[in-house]
């Protein structure tokens, strides 16, 4: 048993970006490199936690002592993490997911045609959202990678997803982008609290993640 301020707990954490398919050789996906996910699901098993690493296709090395799942698509995620729900005290929901996907997955490569073309997009669930409505003792921490208006839209997703706590950020500031190794966010907590950062290496971001979700865990256990 791995001693540590989070000994004992479980904690789902989810990285990277989806691939909604398209065809056999084709999908959508986004800029998400898994760096951030992964940099707290390590400083989470260093302070003793069971960790869970739900994550999308990246360049990473898989960390030691994490159980680590790998998915692609939104839907493939939402399963894994629909399904440890109940037996976990935090989510911290870092993946850059996918809102849509192609209605249709076609079977075989789409041949091009003459003239324009249109692929129909569905919605996919939203699973932080649907987490904050069945939410019970979890703590749950969104993300919002936003390009303006960054703490309106964070303050939004606070309240509509049901969060203790959101970690926004400005994906088009230098330094904060999608690959980089460093970022600069800003905590929203659910009392109202506000806690910004400079710019900081994702590792020690992590660290300021940890710290949070540590006390937050003890208020909610009193
Ligand atoms: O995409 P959006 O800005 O709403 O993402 C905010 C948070 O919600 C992120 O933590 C992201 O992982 C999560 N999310 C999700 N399922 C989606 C879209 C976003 O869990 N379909």
């Amino acid at each position: 048993e791995p001693k540590g301020p989070l000994s004992g707990k479980n904690i789902l954490v989810t990285a990277g970006p989806t691939r909604e398919v398209i065809d056999p050789v084709r999908y959508f996906t986004n800029h998400s490199s898994g760096k951030m996910g992964y940099a707290i699901a390590k400083v989470l098993r260093d302070r003793g936690a069971n960790v869970t690493l739900i994550s999308g296709p990246t360049q990473l090395t898989p960390p030691d002592g994490i159980n680590v799942v790998h998915i692609e698509s939104t839907l493939e995620m939402y399963e894994e993490v629909m399904k440890r729900y109940s037996d976990v005290d935090a989510v911290v929901k870092s993946a850059a997911v996918a809102d849509y996907r192609p209605k249709y997955t076609s079977q075989h490569k789409v041949k091009k045609k003459d003239g324009p073309m249109t692929i129909e997009m569905v919605r996919n669930p939203d699973i932080l959202k649907e987490l904050g409505e069945k939410k019970e003792r979890q703590i749950l921490i969104g993300f919002a990678a936003e390009t303006k208006d960054v703490a309106e839209y964070a303050k939004k997703k606070l309240t509509s997803k049901n969060l203790d706590l959101i970690v926004a950020n400005n994906v088009l500031e230098a330094g904060s982008g999608f690959q980089s190794d460093t970022n600069r966010v800003t905590f929203f907590y659910r009392n109202g609290k506000v806690e910004s950062f400079d710019l900081l290496s994702k590792n020690i971001v992590a660290g300021h993640l940890a710290d949070a979700l540590i006390s937050m865990l003890e208020v909610n256990s009193k």
